[in-house]
């Protein structure tokens, strides 16, 4: 499934976010054996992180929460060998540059010479970011990303402040933060950083990532990486018809490992497939014109399927009005006058046994 990015012919739209997988050269080859379209390098830094321990952590399902640093290979290393070997092996590279304008002053050339393809500047104070960004301009006639958070600012401004400043594209998004997970048998944080503090990401993340995707996308039409909570080759097309250009990944390919690309983009061409997309172009940014200012404010119509029922009354469970019934021997029934059609009901039902439309 092959795609373009600013020109780059990649193998994939899944790019791999920057973090523990893109550790060095090792990584990166290893996620481009397996799928991805481009990796991102762990951020690299004049010197070497030396991380506190534990650093990463499972927090739910699919998510997790991390306070990892920039890379612990220092800069030199990656100009002399991460960056060529991976380069050597075919992997297109992504070189993240953090955290200040002066060390992205600093190491923009060198690294471009080592053979990035492309940069990324990244930062905790997304107040840097576009300073960061014309360094790195004045260095480079490579394309560059900025990587955006989440939170703490108007990302919509910020990107527009990028690009201003010499951005050929968008990152969205770092991981969410601050955030904090406790020990119940002692008390103490369960991660080891500063203030037991970490940051979220993996499929928590998701909804809020979609929603700002599709924000940057209605007001830009630069490449966007849409990077947080992607678990899933359902959960790649939305990102794609939330408005991003390519899928970026990075918890769910920790915690499943690299060998889940390969069924996942497999997963990916079959749902394109079945619903009739022709295109990743076709799905990019496809759900902007349903968001709009309109609601639907009808009722909904409910199908049930007693085949695919299971009696397992989660339905009914979860209606907080108390209008679903469900005998043992599956005869379902509404109550009408009690049901405010919010869907909870079909939404919780794994079999779909319970479906609805809107009327
Ligand atoms: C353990 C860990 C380390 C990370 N390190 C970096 C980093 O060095 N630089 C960076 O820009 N993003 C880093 N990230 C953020 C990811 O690149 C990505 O933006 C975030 O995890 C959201 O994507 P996801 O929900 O698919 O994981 C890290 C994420 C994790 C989980």
């Amino acid at each position: 499934m092959q795609t373009k990015l600013f020109g780059l012919t990649l193998k994939s739209p899944i790019i791999i976010g920057s973090g523990p997988l893109t550790y060095g050269a090792e990584g990166m080859i290893r996620l481009h054996n397996a799928g991805a379209g481009a990796v991102v390098t762990k951020t690299i830094r004049m010197a070497a992180a030396v991380n506190a321990n534990p650093h990463m952590l499972l927090s739910g399902r699919d998510s997790l929460i991390n306070c990892e640093k920039w890379a612990d290979f220092p800069a030199a290393q990656w100009i002399e060998r991460e960056i060529p070997q991976a380069k050597k092996a075919g992997v297109t590279v992504i070189a993240s540059i953090g955290m200040s304008a002066g060390e992205v002053s600093e190491l923009c050339a060198p690294i471009a010479s080592a053979g990035a393809d492309i940069i990324e500047v990244v930062s905790y104070d997304h107040n840097d970011i576009p300073d960061m960004v014309r360094a790195a301009r004045a260095k480079t006639k490579l394309p560059i990303l900025a990587k955006l958070p989440p939170l703490a600012c108007d990302v919509v401004k910020l990107a527009g402040d990028c690009l201003a400043a010499g951005a050929d594209g968008i990152t969205g998004f770092d991981s969410f933060g601050q955030v904090l997970r406790i020990e119940v048998t002692t008390g103490r944080p369960l991660l080891g950083g500063v203030k037991g503090a970490g940051w979220l990401s993996g499929a928590a993340i998701k909804p809020l990532v979609l929603y700002k995707i599709s924000e940057l996308r209605k007001a830009y039409s630069c490449p966007i990486i849409g990077l947080g909570g992607v678990t899933s080759a359902e959960d790649a097309l939305e990102m794609l018809m939330a408005g991003a250009s390519v899928v970026g990944m990075c918890s769910a390919v920790i915690l499943r490992g690299p060998e889940m690309l390969s069924p996942l983009l497999k997963q990916m061409a079959q749902l394109m497939e079945k619903y009739n997309y022709s295109s990743l172009e076709e799905l990019c940014g496809l759900s902007l014109s349903y968001l709009d200012a309109k609601e639907n404010v009808g009722k909904l119509s409910f199908t049930y399927n007693e085949h695919n029922c299971t009696n397992c009354r989660r339905c009914v469970v979860v209606c907080p009005y108390q209008a679903r019934e469900l005998s043992q021997d599956k005869v379902m029934r509404l109550n009408q006058d009690k049901c405010r059609y919010c869907g909870l009901c079909g939404s919780v039902c794994a079999v779909k046994a319970l479906t609805y439309r809107r009327i």
